[in-house]
């Protein structure tokens, strides 16, 4: 058995497309949720699913290995970031396989700042014909590890930012789960 932490600290809709498909997988298991934010809808999710929570503080998470030693108690073989913004410490990094997905293709529209509607918003604003999502291994630099996974989407003329975050988060949807599986059955 593979053993998956997901680190969500918004709305969870990622998270929860991971925890549905894996629900009946028995190689791979999604053991814990760990969240920053107490009122974030994916801990009701997460309680929907029978996925214990695990919910930090900045200071444990940035300067204690409390995290590490929870996760390295659970067996965890891979991390899995879904809307989950804090910079990702050492000691994690050191200790752990971990993957994150980014709402855009990468390197373009990345780094600190890029992180939801901004990045739709700035694909709007330039114009451009096509966005998608990043799967990428996570090191200590935002969204600068080694890239997994590409593809794209369309965006046409009349759509909002609005639209492109529906169009991007169908493509989240529809493949982070295969990659992970992927990904894990590799490690
Ligand atoms: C996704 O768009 C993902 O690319 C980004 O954070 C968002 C999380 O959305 N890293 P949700 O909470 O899974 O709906």
């Amino acid at each position: 058995m593979k053993r998956i932490a997901i680190f969500a600290s918004g709305s969870g809709s990622n998270a929860q497309c991971i925890a549905a498909y894996f629900k009946t997988n028995n190689q791979v298991s999604v053991e814990c949720i760990v969240c920053n934010n107490p009122n974030a809808k994916v801990l009701d999710r997460a309680r929907k699913f029978g996925i214990p929570t695990i919910l930090i503080n900045r200071s444990q998470f940035l300067e204690t290995d409390e995290v590490v030693q929870t996760l390295l108690d659970k067996n965890i073989d891979l991390i899995v970031l879904a809307g989950f913004l804090w910079l990702i410490p050492k000691n994690l990094i050191q200790n752990f396989q971990i993957i994150n997905i980014h709402p855009a293709l990468l390197p373009q529209y990345g780094g600190k700042g890029m992180y939801g509607m901004n990045v739709h918003r700035a694909v709007v604003n330039n114009k451009e014909t096509e966005t998608g999502i990043t799967i990428h291994m996570v090191n200590e630099k935002y969204d600068e590890g080694k890239i997994v996974f590409q593809t794209t989407c369309e965006v046409t003329p009349s759509d909002s930012p609005e639209r492109v975050a529906e169009k991007v988060h169908q493509l989240e949807h529809k493949h982070y789960p295969q990659v992970i599986e992927k990904i894990i059955s590799e490690l």
